[in-house]
């Protein structure tokens, strides 16, 4: 964990991962478990995009069916749980934006899978997974299962010192060697009581992969 960065903004901190994550590794196949809006799944396209011009996206999220329960189940505490309410995640929003990046990118391709991946998720391998879902240790684990044949495995929101998020207890279960990303986000307690004085990072796991 010597030579990490800290840096002023969570996404900040995740979209420099992912670049870091991309240039090393070059996935032609990425998976993104928990797309919201796309902003992360464009951001990885358009960083892999630089490397292969052939592309494919498997993009899984609730969409329309986020509901404040399942908000608060999956500590997706930035949806519709808060008082500062986000809009829920469009799946016609998110599959113009692809469509865009498509019509530039003829090789590039892509699918969107709406529901819970509890119930959606099939056991598939990619050169790439990013696991930013729900957050519940039951769903990382189960999205987890499903992905653990593909090449790079990326976990959002791994927190320390405390430990009660879905990333922390499938790292602690199966025992995953996980390397950490570059940049991390300080949590200092303005967010909201209970997540004071964490770091949040982004960690991984590879099956044998070696960068190129
Ligand atoms: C933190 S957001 C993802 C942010 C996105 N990865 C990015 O970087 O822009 C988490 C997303 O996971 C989705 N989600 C939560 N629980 C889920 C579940 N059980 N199945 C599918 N999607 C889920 C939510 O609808 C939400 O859009």
């Amino acid at each position: 964990m010597e030579g990490l960065q800290r840096v002023k903004k969570a996404s900040t901190a995740r979209y420099e991962n992912l670049k870091f994550i991309i240039d090393k590794y070059k996935p032609k196949t990425i998976c993104e478990v928990g797309t919201e809006h796309g902003n992360g799944s464009v951001f990885m396209i358009n960083e892999a995009l630089k490397h292969h011009d052939e592309i494919h996206f498997t993009g899984y999220d609730l969409f329309e069916g986020q509901t404040r329960e399942m908000n608060i189940k999956e500590k997706n505490g930035k949806g519709t749980t808060g008082s500062k309410v986000k809009p829920v995640p469009s799946l016609s929003a998110l599959t113009n934006k692809l469509n865009k990046i498509k019509s530039s990118n003829p090789n590039f391709d892509f699918n969107l899978i709406k529901g819970n991946t509890n119930e959606t998720l099939k056991e598939d391998s990619f050169d790439l997974v990013f696991i930013d879902g729900g957050h519940s240790p039951e769903t990382v684990e189960n999205d987890y299962l499903k992905l653990m044949g593909s090449k790079v495995i990326v976990f959002d929101d791994y927190l320390l010192p405390e430990r009660w998020w879905g990333a922390n207890s499938v790292v602690e279960k199966y025992k995953l060697d996980i390397e950490f990303c570059p940049n991390y986000f300080y949590i200092d307690g303005t967010i909201k009581k209970g997540m004071a004085k964490k770091s949040t990072y982004q960690v991984y796991i590879t099956n044998g992969m070696d960068s190129n």
